[in-house]
């Protein structure tokens, strides 16, 4: 039996995530998960400010990295390794993670592992699971940043397959929550409110739904929302079946390219990630889709959903250490650009 212990370190954004993850064979499990989150204070304003998210994030990481390695009840001498998201994310944030993971590989002398913070989205469904994904595999990432489709035919072979050519699906929900008024971040706002509301009472545009690429827009939603909630017949009472409505559009959009992907690549793998993969009714779809189709679905549970530093530490485990653990530079970029 071969046991590995990983920190995970997470700051691409607002979120400061440590974990301590353990990998015995080929089961990877959580030995501790600590996420410290600085969306209240981000919400003040509307939306992110990345210089202010960076202040956030240097007040919490030594923190939350200590309480990682107490909840564990182990020391950082006893780790194997540490991962840290290299990118992509807000240089800011990004640099307080990078920094803190090469001082502590070089105090301690271990190795480092840098993780793209995409990639770390998918591996939470590697997390906990005596059922992980199985390859070919497609992938759908769903968060206030992306919205892509990759097809993973090992766990270093990929395939971008399409993506959003605007915003991303999150951040759909979280600009439109702001027209409505609602607090950010404003997916789960709007999942909330739409329980109450009908969602065939707004028709929104589905741009690209017939298209047979398999790439997403999602920016002409905003502007379709502006318009109705400027315009003077709209109150208060039609605002829970709007949100209804935007949280049908968008999953309708997403379901149905990743169904055409789904057709296309003859996969019998879908695995989701990313915040959105937090709400419920897309992957109640999800689950419906695949079940006709025969396609076994892998979804996170909604804590690993969102950033956190479990899901960087998993993708850890299948990195290789840098040679040098203080040539590791930030990559506010980095992307899921095919490795073929
Ligand atoms: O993956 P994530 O934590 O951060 C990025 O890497 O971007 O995703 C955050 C996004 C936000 O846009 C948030 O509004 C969205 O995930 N989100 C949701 C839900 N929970 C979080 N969107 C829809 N429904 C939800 N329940
Ligand atoms: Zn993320």
């Amino acid at each position: 039996m071969k046991k590995q212990l990983l920190l995970g370190i997470e700051t691409s954004c607002d979120e400061t995530g440590s974990a301590v993850l353990a990998k015995v064979d080929n089961r990877i499990g959580i030995v501790s998960n600590i996420v410290a989150s600085s969306s209240s204070v981000q919400a003040k304003y509307g939306g992110i400010i990345p210089e202010q998210a960076a202040r956030e994030q240097i007040k919490s990481i030594i923190p939350v990295i200590e309480e990682a390695l107490k909840e564990a009840r182990i020391e950082a001498k006893d780790l194997d390794a540490i991962a840290v998201t290299q990118g992509p994310g807000l240089i800011g944030s990004l640099l307080v993670g990078t920094e803190a993971a090469k001082t502590l590989s070089w105090v301690l002398n271990k190795p480092l592992i840098p993780v793209n913070h995409l990639l770390g989205h998918f591996y939470a469904n590697w997390i906990a699971t005596n059922t992980p994904p199985q390859f070919p595999c497609l992938g759908l990432l769903v968060s206030g940043g992306h919205s892509d489709l990759v097809l993973f035919k090992s766990h270093f072979e990929y395939q971008y397959l399409g993506g959003t050519r605007d915003d991303a699906a999150g951040e759909c929900f979280d600009k439109c929550a702001r027209l409505l008024g609602l607090p950010y971040p404003g997916g789960p706002e709007i999942s909330k409110l739409a329980k109450k509301g009908n969602s065939k009472t707004f028709k929104l545009p589905r741009p690209m739904l017939e298209s047979k690429d398999l790439d997403f827009s999602f920016s002409g939603l905003k502007t379709a929302v502006s318009l109705i909630v400027k315009d003077p017949s709209f109150s208060e009472d039609k605002k829970a079946d709007l949100a209804a409505s935007l949280e049908a559009t968008i999953v309708d959009l997403l379901v149905r390219k990743t169904v055409l992907a789904i057709k296309e690549h003859k996969v019998e793998q879908l695995m989701v990630a990313g915040g959105v993969a937090a709400n419920q009714v897309l992957i109640a779809e999800l689950k419906a889709q695949s079940e006709k189709l025969n396609v076994a679905l892998h979804v996170p549970p909604v804590n690993l959903c969102t950033d956190n530093g479990a899901m960087i530490a998993a993708r850890g485990f299948f990195e290789k250490p840098l040679k040098d653990s203080l040539s590791l530079e930030a990559n506010p970029s980095l992307s899921l650009a095919s490795t073929d």
